[in-house]
């Protein structure tokens, strides 16, 4: 998954500032965090096998749009691919590990890893993905829009009644299909 990740990475992401994110990427947990606590890919890896499948659920979003809707503006595969894979580049840093105790199935208490939110940088989920890209590479406000608002009404500022993410749907299709392959993935290419 990881080599997965690099080739697209480095097929498709050429604007200046690319090579040192990539580098970030390598000094970080990335290529072995996993996706979730427990809901979606919690495991190790699990972070950039979700990465790619959003990037291939968002190209294969637009492509649909593009072939329906005449008034839908085809992406660059770079923006699909800064989107796609780096969108959730937030839980990086994020996780830790921690021993848990449970019963095994003899009934004998045993120790087993579990893993934790330990966010080392908080501040926020979609806002701290555009906050981490934008210290190397500049997004453009189509991209850092899709970004911001990838967990559409899961939002926090609009759980706490805010309208941005509505606002931002209604102006940027490309921020309605990264929502949209952001659930797709987890819910359908991730489910168990
Ligand atoms: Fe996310
Ligand atoms: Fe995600």
């Amino acid at each position: 998954m990881k080599e997965k990740f690099i080739e697209l990475y480095s097929e498709h992401i050429k604007r200046p500032g690319a090579e040192k994110l990539l580098d970030y990427l390598e000094t970080s947990d990335f290529f072995t965090a996993p996706a979730s606590t427990r809901f979606h890919l919690s495991e190790q890896g699990g972070l950039v096998k979700h990465s790619i499948n959003v990037y291939e659920r968002l190209l294969s979003l637009c492509k649909y749009e593009e072939s329906r809707n005449e008034n839908f503006k085809m992406p660059e595969t770079e923006t699909i691919a800064i989107v796609g894979l780096l969108h959730d580049i937030c839980k990086t840093n994020f996780y830790g590990v921690e021993m848990r105790n449970r019963k095994n199935e003899q009934g004998v208490w045993e120790k087993y890893p579990c893993y934790v939110v330990d966010d080392k940088l908080p501040y926020g989920h979609g806002e701290k993905s555009v906050y981490i890209i934008s210290g190397f590479v500049k997004l453009s406000r189509e991209e850092a829009i899709a970004i911001r608002w990838h967990m559409g009404y899961s939002d926090n500022d609009f759980k706490a009644g805010g309208y941005s993410v509505g606002n931002a749907f209604g102006k940027y299709p490309l921020a309605v299909l990264t929502h949209v392959a952001d659930l797709m993935a987890s819910s359908i290419d991730e489910s168990e």
